[in-house]
């Protein structure tokens, strides 16, 4: 069976899901992907999913009254699909306490900047307009606040003069793909541990396959 049972949180595109699928099919992924949710019913990224194979579906924030109750259905589908890690592959929502909670520690993100750096919404944007000469990508533990959990791993690229919004956005993505899907490999075989430090944010080590 493979080592990581996969549930993929969605909300656009889906090309870090297209990455993750990828690599599962050329098997540089010992993961199986059980379940993509995405919360906006037109999402190009379920689309990816089901080309693939794999089970997806939409479950609109719009049908829930809060959070929470939106929250429970998707702890609901994952847990009847048998998922034991979440992966919010753009997935532009925040996430209870409760859902947290339930997937304490086994829940990681991917974000288009050098997290301190640019948290939150047009990352690229907003490190042009910032004028830093390089960005990147960071997959990172989710805790309560946005893009803010320990860090796993990073990229970087250059910011070129000329750049604009989609130049770096493109730029940035490439290594998006392949960091996720890194990390991932490096979670399926057991090589990463998060290290508690006294009056520290929690150290994560990844060891080199
Ligand atoms: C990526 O840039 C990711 O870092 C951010 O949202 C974007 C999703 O892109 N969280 P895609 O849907 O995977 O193409």
């Amino acid at each position: 069976m493979a080592r990581l049972r996969l549930g993929i949180l969605v909300s656009g595109t889906g090309t870090n899901l297209g990455a993750i699928l990828d690599a599962v099919a050329r098997r540089d992924l010992d993961a199986e992907v059980r379940l993509v949710i995405s919360n906006i019913e037109q999402a190009p990224a379920l689309e990816r999913a089901s080309k693939a194979g794999v089970p997806a579906r939409a479950i609109s924030h719009r049908g829930y009254a809060t959070r929470e109750e939106f929250d429970r259905a998707l702890v609901t589908a994952f847990r009847e699909a048998k998922v034991e890690w979440v992966v919010l592959a753009g997935f532009m929502r925040l996430l209870s306490t409760e859902f947290l909670a339930t997937f304490a520690g086994r829940i990681i993100n991917i974000h288009p900047a050098l997290l301190p750096a640019f948290p939150g919404v047009n990352a690229q944007r907003r490190a042009l307009e910032h004028g830093v000469k390089v960005s990147g990508c960071t997959v990172h533990f989710v805790d309560e606040a946005v893009d803010s959990g320990p860090i796993i791993a990073q990229r970087a690229v250059p910011v070129h003069d000329d750049d604009d919004e989609s130049s770096l956005r493109q730029r940035i993505l490439v290594e998006e793909h392949a960091l996720l899907v890194q990390v991932l490999q490096a979670l399926a075989a057991d090589r990463v541990q998060v290290i508690a430090r006294a009056n520290l944010r929690p150290l994560v080590s990844v060891r080199a396959s």
